[in-house]
């Protein structure tokens, strides 16, 4: 069982803190891999898991035809459209539900730019829970097909995103409901933390030398960190692969602060770009992201919906990888030369 001894504040992002040592995860891997291996470092008390689909354990694919065709020997792919959803989603999904299974609440909230919202449709419905979600007019309709399957209230928030959140924290306030807002919920990154474990084991119980993570509110990019320092801390790793965050170039206010430059109005513009998992204007733990990119030593890139668009074509024709457009391994070669290099994740069309 983990035990959560505590939680510090990182750059306005609460860290949930355990007992770090080198036991904490176990050198055999078990017959079935899923995020739930790594119990001794989430907020998992003791007893049976209760969430019934299988999370996490998802491929580091070694992608030959890729690696040829980038020139970039070392590259691998963590293949995050393998969960349920189809992406790393549901890794937060799954810990937030989790929770609430064990403590008897019965409805689930979260605002979502469309993915997280499809995660947490479908995870509470096989976990017999209400979902209610906002999110802004713009989500794409067959994102809001999806949630409205999986039989999830959705609400559909004129005012865009940002109102979408404010609305779905003051309801999880208001009526005890599970809040699985990404970023306010600490568990948010406790959960998605797992990829970075998971990419280390898979790479011999070694760590890859970059990693490139497509940003949005920034939990994505935060929780890799806060898994490396966590191998860190356990005297597993001696140091932390550098961070790159990827936003597209239409909504890049991440960019922007990294260079110290005020984000015009067509650098904020969320409508104007394809990508909209990432297309958020006021991150919820940006500056978390900032300080996680610069410890790491790593580097925030902008790039254009045609750079996008050609990646996800790429990676389809030459990794057998069906991604959208946040999930991509853009500027892997400009950025990075040389060494293990672990594109961000994908997800699903
Ligand atoms: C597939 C995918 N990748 C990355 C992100 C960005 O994640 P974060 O909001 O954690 O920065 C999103 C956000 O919705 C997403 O859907």
């Amino acid at each position: 069982m983990g035990s959560v001894i505590g939680s510090v504040d990182q750059a306005g992002c609460e860290w949930l803190q355990y007992d770090y040592g080198s036991a904490v995860i176990a050198k055999e891997r078990p017959a079935s891999f899923t995020m739930w291996r790594y119990r001794e470092l989430l907020p998992v008390p003791d007893g049976p898991v209760r969430y019934p689909m299988p999370v996490g354990g998802t491929p580091l694919l070694p992608v030959p035809a890729l690696r040829k065709t980038l020139g970039t020997p070392h590259l691998w792919i963590k293949d995050e459209t393998r969960n349920p959803s189809a992406s790393n989603k549901d890794r937060a999904t799954a810990l937030v539900i989790e929770d609430g299974l064990r403590r008897g609440v019965g409805t689930i909230t979260t605002a979502s730019t469309g993915n997280a919202a499809v995660a947490t449709a479908f995870g509470a419905a096989a976990a017999g829970m209400r979902a209610i979600i906002f999110v802004s007019t713009d989500c794409r309709p067959e994102k809001l097909a999806l949630m409205a399957q999986a039989g999830a209230w959705v609400f559909r928030v004129p005012e865009g995103y940002a109102a979408a959140v404010d609305l779905s924290r003051a309801a999880a306030g208001a009526f005890d409901w599970l809040d699985r807002n990404t970023g306010a919920n600490p568990f948010t990154i406790e959960a998605k933390k797992t990829v970075a474990f998971e990419v280390w084991e898979q790479l011999g119980r070694r760590l890859p030398d970059a990693m490139i993570v497509p940003v949005g509110d920034g939990p994505t990019l935060v929780a890799l960190a806060k898994g490396f320092a966590e191998l860190v801390s356990c005297g597993l790793a001696a140091r932390q692969p550098r961070l790159v965050g990827i936003q597209a170039e239409c909504c890049q206010p991440l960019v922007r602060a990294w260079f110290g430059v005020p984000a015009g109005p067509a650098e904020l513009n969320p409508a104007a770009t394809a990508a909209d998992g990432i297309a958020v204007v006021r991150p919820a733990i940006g500056d978390a992201v900032l300080d996680a990119v610069r410890r790491t030593g790593g580097a925030m890139v902008a790039v254009t919906d045609s750079a996008l668009l050609s990646a996800v074509a790429t990676l389809a024709g030459r990794a057998g990888v069906g991604a959208e457009l946040t999930g991509n391994r853009v500027a892997s070669r400009r950025v990075i030369s040389r060494g293990n290099l672990v594109a961000g994740h994908a997800q699903a069309i």
